[in-house]
């Protein structure tokens, strides 16, 4: 009979396929590196509290070592029958180094361990993430600054409702996504407790330092409470929600680029390098990669979902259950990080087709500024907007907009209108009329940006250093 990590209690084998269905090694391998180094930490506490001499945890040590570089050196390595990766490290360990690896487990739990493997894990993948999102942030940052003066129409509605500039356009877009990498750092902040220690559930039986072994592993605190340390998953919670928000984020990007470059738009040019053609229509250019990041945030929210029901209603201590939370998270983070490169090179490669936007920002959609000016004329907006919404119902009739408007017609709308209201009603004037430190106002977009690009370079440095 195969050994496994339990089986000195068994008279029978398990059933080949029940044991399969509830192993994870064939996903839990990824968690392969971070199980090494939390053994080799708690090698060194078992130590440190005379569980075992410093010759055998050098021994430990040194096996630990060795079973680290083959399997980093090649992944295939990481295989075979165990029951999880725990249990394929122990193997290799006491294989190579004998009784000294057989004596690790002391005062540990796969309970209290798995969930360590995993917070290491995760504090590493957030790191990823948010380079990944930097990257996509400064394609976006690029796309602005090149848009420089250029306008746009905004919409509500999805119908045409002010100009604004092309940039703030994609300054909007930074915006969530800068929310996003700040929310990864909650994430690995709620990741950053040290749970060896807690045992199976009440707790180790021996008096492991775990203070040193924290700081050790790099965690700032240690966990409270053993009982809820092995069912805390808390931070797995928190890195589905940052995961599936960012990918509603990038379906947001994704849908106003796949309107803003159709034929109907045409505000920007797809490049080639990033699109795909019909097998049947000669003249399709398809936004494939935007349509499934748009679709896969779907996939996203529903692995939030569907954790967030696993974890409902299940009894205190470390539960079965809960080993679903490997997949949820690893297909989260496949998700991400295959999203947000793709989303990156769009953006990258986007042509702004200036007239395009442009003589899409002016026309009726200066009704607002119509209004304002005869607000600063004195009249109260109510009525002006009224005064306003006449007319425009008037000139849709006519077919026209309010540049053809001679003077003498826009005294005939109203007298308060002077020989200066030519000027102000152009989509120009109309960004310059913004007064918030939010608007499209060209001052203000400007130093949004440039306080976008120190923020950029901060996180940069911050990113290369924790690497
Ligand atoms: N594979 C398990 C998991 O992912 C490891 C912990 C197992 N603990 C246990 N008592 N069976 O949750």
């Amino acid at each position: 009979m195969t050994d496994h990590l339990w089986s000195g209690r068994f008279e029978q084998a398990p059933d080949t396929d029940v044991f399969g269905f509830q192993a994870s090694f064939s996903f839990d391998r990824r968690l392969f590196e971070d199980d090494i180094r939390g053994s080799l930490a708690w090698a060194g506490a078992l130590a440190d509290a005379g569980v075992m001499s410093s010759e055998e945890a050098q021994i430990v040590t040194d096996g630990l070592n060795d079973i680290l570089n083959r399997g980093l050196a090649d992944r295939s390595f990481v295989t075979g029958d165990d029951e999880d990766v725990h249990a394929f490290v122990e193997r290799q360990l006491v294989e190579r180094v004998g009784d000294a690896g057989k004596r690790l487990h002391t005062g540990r739990s796969r309970n209290d361990q798995v969930s360590l493997d995993l917070r290491l894990y995760v504090r590493r993948q957030v790191h990823c993430l948010q380079s990944l999102t930097l990257e996509l942030i400064s394609a976006l940052v690029d796309q602005a600054n090149a848009a420089g003066s250029t306008l746009m129409p905004a919409y509500t509605h999805l119908r045409r409702a002010q100009p604004i500039l092309v940039a703030h356009f994609f300054l909007a877009h930074i915006a969530a996504l800068k929310r996003d990498y700040q929310r990864f750092d909650v994430v690995r902040e709620e990741a950053d407790a040290m749970p060896l220690g807690s045992g199976a559930i009440a707790g180790s039986g021996y008096a492991v330092d775990t203070e040193r072994l924290a700081s050790r592993l790099g965690f700032s605190r240690v966990v409270s409470n053993s009982v809820d340390a092995v069912a805390d998953r808390d931070f797995v919670s928190s890195f589905l929600h940052t995961c599936a928000l960012l990918m509603v984020h990038l379906s947001r990007v994704a849908e106003d680029l796949v309107l803003f470059t159709g034929e109907e738009f045409a505000f920007f040019e797809l490049a080639d390098v990033v699109t795909t053609g019909s097998s049947l229509m000669p003249q399709k250019k398809n936004p494939d990669a935007l349509e499934l990041v748009r679709g896969k945030a779907g996939r996203t929210i529903g692995g939030l979902a569907g954790w967030l029901a696993t974890m409902k209603g299940l009894p205190s201590g470390y539960n079965k259950d809960l080993q679903q939370d490997k997949e949820a998270v690893f297909d989260a983070e496949d998700t991400v990080s295959a999203s947000l490169p793709a989303v990156t090179a769009v953006v990258h490669n986007l042509v702004l087709s200036r007239k395009q936007t442009e003589s899409a920002a002016s026309g009726l959609l200066l009704a607002t500024d119509v209004a304002d000016y005869l607000v600063s004329r004195g009249m109260p907006f109510r009525d002006a907007h009224s005064v306003v919404g006449r007319l425009v119902r008037r000139l849709l009739g006519e077919g026209r907009d309010f540049e053809s408007l001679s003077l003498e017609e826009w005294r005939a709308v109203n007298p308060l209108f002077g020989d200066d209201i030519l000027k102000r009603v152009t989509a120009q004037a109309a960004v310059k009329a913004r007064l918030t430190p939010q608007s499209t106002n060209p001052e203000a977009v400007g130093a949004m940006l440039e306080e976008c690009q120190e923020w950029l370079a901060l996180a940069r440095s911050r990113v290369t250093v924790e690497a």
